[in-house]
């Protein structure tokens, strides 16, 4: 198939490899990320192997670049099938020393940044009658993490953001999922304290997950074959978390 896809944070390691695979599968591939030489050295790949994509330097929580960005996709690639947002940071802080700052600034990328986004989507992909929305949350969101509580409240919301609009969406060809990934092995990871990431990549499966295994999660949410996969969870943790 192909489609027309806007991947947030597409110059990270989880986005990366997202934009990479939808433009393999023949998707236009419009890459957003707020570091301009890695959201372009995205598109740059996907251009070189053959495929369409363009790049905008952006931040996902500003509803003004968010809605340009939108309209520049549709004009080039025509109307919005996919968006998935894996635009977000992470940062340990003890809940004793955790601003209203750093807590309003997680809230903001993540909540916020996916709210903007998917409401500047949605009516391209309500005048064709199809969408699909993946959204990044995390195990986090799911069970909890100490020296993490802001991250794990902003990726709860993704979590009740999903649900909801699946239902109001759904009507409209539109399915709205999350994945819930458990230590994927990006920069991001490498940021985080080499004990707290030993502790996070603790499962059964006995390894750390990959770009690749939340890229094929993707996939599969983002194809037409999903479509009765709509307010769904994915645990992507190699069993880390079950419930
Ligand atoms: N790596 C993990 O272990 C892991 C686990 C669970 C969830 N996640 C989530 O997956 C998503 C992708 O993470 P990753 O591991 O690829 O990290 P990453 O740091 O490699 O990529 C994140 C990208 O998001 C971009 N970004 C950050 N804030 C932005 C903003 N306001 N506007 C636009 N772009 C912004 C960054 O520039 C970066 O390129 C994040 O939401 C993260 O919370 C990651």
């Amino acid at each position: 198939m192909s489609g027309v896809s806007v991947v947030t944070g597409g110059g990270g390691g989880i986005g990366r490899e997202v934009a990479l695979r939808l433009a393999a599968r023949g998707d236009a591939v419009s890459v957003w990320d707020r570091d301009p030489d890695a959201a372009r050295t995205t598109a740059d790949a996907i251009v070189e192997a053959g495929g369409r994509a363009e790049s905008e330097a952006l931040d996902v929580a500003d509803q003004d670049q968010v809605r340009d960005a939108t309209a520049r996709a549709i004009s080039a690639f025509g109307n919005i099938s996919t968006l998935m947002t894996g635009a977000g940071y992470s940062r340990f802080v003890d809940f004793l020393d955790l601003t209203i700052e750093e807590w309003t600034s997680m809230l903001t990328v993540h909540a916020t940044g996916t709210f903007v986004c998917a409401q500047a989507v949605t009516p391209s992909m309500i005048d064709a009658h199809f969408g699909r929305m993946v959204f990044i949350s995390s195990l986090a969101g799911l069970s909890g993490s100490a020296g993490h509580v802001h991250y794990a409240a902003a990726k709860a919301a993704i979590l009740g953001l999903t649900k909801a609009l699946c239902k109001e969406l759904g009507p409209s060809g539109i399915t709205v999922n999350a994945i819930a990934p458990g230590a994927i092995d990006t920069p991001m990871l490498k940021l985080i304290k080499p004990e707290i990431a030993e502790r996070n990549s603790n499962n059964p499966v006995g390894r750390v997950g990959t770009p690749a295994d939340v890229a094929e999660t993707v996939l599969f949410l983002a194809s037409p074959q999903a479509s009765f996969i709509t307010g769904a969870v994915v645990n992507l943790s190699g069993g880390a978390y079950t419930y």
